[in-house]
C-alpha cells in the first residue's frame, strides 16, 4: 500500500513536472515571438491568418492551389511596397525588393548565408548532404578558401576542352527520344531534360560515364535527386520533420535518407577511384573532379575526403535541378510563341547546319538563343529567390532593416516588377539586346558578388548545346490545353513537367 502510494505521488510530480515544462516551453516561444515582431513591427507587414504561424497559412494555402511562394511575395508588394516583414512562428524576415540593397547585400563580402536556410542543404533530414560543399559552407574564411580551389575548372576556358561530354549526353539523349519522336507519343521534357542534366554534370565534372540515366527510363540517380529535393523542402517547411511519428513524415525521411546515402556513395567511389588511378598511374581524364583532387592534395586539414565528397554533392544539388528547368521552361515558354521557336530553329540551322558536334564557337554565335535564354531566366528564374544576413542597418524607403536581419531576395518578384521593364508579363527576348537593356541593375538570376553561381558559364553552354541539337534534330509541339504552371520545389519548377510531341526533322540530316 505504501509503494502505490509512494508510485501514485511519483507519477503526480512526474505529470506537474510535464505540464510545467510545457507551459514554460509555450511561454518561452509566445514571449520570442512577441519580442521578434515587436523588433520588426515599424515595417509594413502583410495581415497575419494566424498569430502562431504567423504568414505560414497563407502561403501554404498558395501552395496548394497550385501557386508558389515567389507569387504571394509579388501579390504583397503590390499591397505593401518592397520592403516588408514576413513572419512564421517564431521567425523573421524581411523581404526586400530594392536593387540597390539586394546588390549591396549580394556584393559585401561580410554578409553571411542564414543557418536556418541553408543549414538544411549540409543536413536534410538528418543526414549528412551537402555538409561544408561551396553551396552551404557558412564560414566565409573556410568558403573562401574552398572557393579559391574549385573554381579555376568552371571558368570558360577549362570548359571547351570538355565540350566533348556536353556533345555525348545529348546524343544519348537523341538516341533515346527517336523512337518516341512520332508526333503522338507523349514526353514528359522536363523529365528528360533533368536526366541529360544529371548525365552532363556526372561526365563533365567527374568523368562518370556509365551512370545510365538517359537509356534508363526512371534511373535509381535521378529519383535519388527527387527524394533529396523533395525532403530539403519538407524539412524547411517542418524543421522537426526528424522526429515526427506520422507515417507520411515518416517515408519522406526515410526516402531522403537513402537519397543521400546514394548520392554520398556515388561520390566516394568515384572520388576512390580517380585517387586510385592518380597514384597507380593509369589514365584519367583531365576534368573538373582531376583539378579538385590536384588543388587540393596539398592541403592539409579541412579537405579531407568527406570535404570532397561535400562538393560533388553540392555540385549535384546546385546544377541538377536548375539548369534542368531552365531548358524545360524554355521549351514550354518558346512552344507557346512561334515566332520565337521559329527564329530560334532558324538561327540553329544557320549556325549548327548540318554538323553533328557542336564548339564552344557555335554556342558563341547562338546570340538569339542566348537572348531567350536570358528572358526565361527572368520569366521563370529556376532560382526563385535566395537570402542573406545583413551585417550593417540599412535604410530603405524610409525603414530600418537592422544589422543581422534575414534578408529575402526574390529574383522573381524583381523580374515581375513594373519599375524596372516594360510590360514585365510580356516574354520578349529582344528587351535583352544591348541598345534596350539599360535596367539590367534589377536582374540576378545567377546571383552576384562572391557567393555567385560557380557554375553559371557551365549551365549556359550546357543549356544551348542541349537545346541546339535537339532542335537541329527534332520538331515539338507543346501538348494543347496543359497551362503553364509552377511549383516551388527549392528550384522553381513546371508544374506539369513539359508535356509535349516530337517528330523528327524534315531537313535534319538522318
Ligand atoms: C540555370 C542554371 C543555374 C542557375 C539559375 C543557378 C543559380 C544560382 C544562384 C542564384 C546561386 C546563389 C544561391 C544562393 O546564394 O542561395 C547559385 C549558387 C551556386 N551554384 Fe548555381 N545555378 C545554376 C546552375 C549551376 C550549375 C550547373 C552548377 C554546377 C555545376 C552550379 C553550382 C553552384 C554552386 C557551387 C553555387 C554556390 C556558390 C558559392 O556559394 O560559392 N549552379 N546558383
Amino acid at each position: 500500500m505504501k509503494g502505490l502510494t509512494m508510485f501514485l505521488r511519483l507519477l503526480f510530480l512526474a505529470v506537474i513536472l510535464v505540464i510545467i515544462v510545457l507551459c514554460s516551453s509555450c511561454l518561452f516561444f509566445l514571449v520570442k515571438i512577441l519580442y521578434v515582431r515587436r523588433k520588426y513591427r515599424h515595417l509594413p507587414c502583410p495581415k497575419k491568418r494566424s498569430f502562431i504561424w504567423g504568414h505560414e497559412p497563407e502561403i501554404a494555402e498558395v501552395a496548394r492551389e497550385g501557386g508558389h511562394f515567389s507569387m504571394v511575395l509579388v501579390k504583397w508588394q503590390k499591397t505593401y511596397g518592397s520592403v516588408f516583414a514576413m513572419h512564421i512562428f517564431d521567425k523573421a524576415s524581411v523581404v526586400c525588393m530594392e536593387p540597390s540593397v539586394v546588390r549591396e547585400l549580394l556584393i559585401n563580402t561580410k554578409t553571411s548565408k542564414p543557418y536556418k536556410f541553408y543549414g538544411v542543404f549540409q543536413n536534410a533530414c538528418g543526414k549528412r548532404l551537402g555538409g561544408n560543399g561551396l553551396f552551404s559552407e557558412l564560414d566565409n574564411k573556410r568558403w573562401e578558401r574552398n572557393r579559391k580551389i574549385l573554381s579555376p575548372p568552371f571558368k570558360r576556358g577549362y570548359l571547351i576542352d570538355l565540350m566533348y561530354q556536353y556533345n555525348n549526353s545529348v546524343d544519348e539523349l537523341i538516341t533515346y527520344l527517336r523512337p518516341k519522336a512520332d508526333g503522338k507519343t507523349e514526353i514528359l521534357m522536363a523529365d528528360e531534360f533533368n536526366k541529360v542534366a544529371m548525365d552532363i554534370i556526372a561526365k563533365v565534372a567527374f568523368g562518370l560515364n556509365d551512370l545510365n540515366v538517359i537509356s534508363n527510363g526512371d534511373a535509381p540517380h535521378c529519383r535519388a535527386a527527387r527524394h533529396i529535393f523533395a525532403g530539403i523542402m519538407a524539412h524547411l517547411v517542418h524543421p522537426f520533420i526528424r522526429f515526427d511519428p506520422r507515417e507520411a513524415s515518416r517515408n519522406t525521411v526515410r526516402k531522403t535518407q537513402d537519397a543521400i546515402d546514394l548520392i554520398r556513395k556515388m561520390g566516394k567511389n568515384c572520388i576512390l577511384e580517380r585517387l586510385a588511378d592518380m597514384n597507380e598511374g593509369r589514365d584519367y581524364p583531365n576534368d573538373i573532379l582531376t583539378h579538385i583532387l590536384q588543388a587540393s592534395s596539398g592541403l592539409k586539414g579541412n579537405f579531407g575526403l568527406e570535404e570532397m565528397i561535400d562538393e560533388f554533392v553540392s555540385f549535384f544539388v546546385a546544377g541538377q535541378d536548375t539548369t534542368g528547368q531552365l531548358m524545360s521552361f524554355t521549351y514550354e515558354i518558346v512552344g507557346r510563341h512561334p515566332d520565337i521557336y521559329k527564329k530560334l530553329q532558324e538561327e540553329v540551322d544557320a549556325v549548327i547546319g548540318d554538323n553533328d558536334s557542336i564548339t564552344y564557337d557555335n554556342t558563341c554565335k547562338l546570340e538569339y538563343m542566348n537572348l531567350v535564354l536570358k528572358e526565361v531566366l527572368r520569366w521563370a528564374p529556376p532560382v526563385a529567390g535566395m537570402q542573406r544576413r545583413s551585417v550593417r542597418d540599412f535604410v530603405v524607403n524610409g525603414y530600418k532593416i537592422p544589422a543581422g536581419t534575414r534578408v529575402w531576395l526574390s529574383h522573381y518578384a524583381l523580374g515581375r516588377d513594373e519599375r524596372f521593364w516594360d510590360n514585365p508579363e510580356k516574354f520578349d527576348p529582344e528587351r535583352f539586346r544591348e541598345e534596350n537593356n539599360r535596367r539590367l541593375h534589377a536582374y540576378f538570376p545567377f546571383a552576384l558578388g562572391p557567393r555567385n553561381c560557380l557554375g553559371q558559364h557551365f549551365a549556359m553552354i550546357e543549356a544551348k548545346v542541349v537545346i541546339a541539337k535537339l532542335l537541329q534534330k527534332f520538331d515539338f509541339t507543346l501538348v494543347p490545353g496543359v497551362d503553364l504552371e509552377y511549383v516551388n520545389e527549392i528550384a522553381l519548377k513546371s508544374k506539369h513537367r513539359t508535356p509535349l510531341y516530337l517528330t523528327p526533322r524534315k531537313t535534319s540530316s538522318d
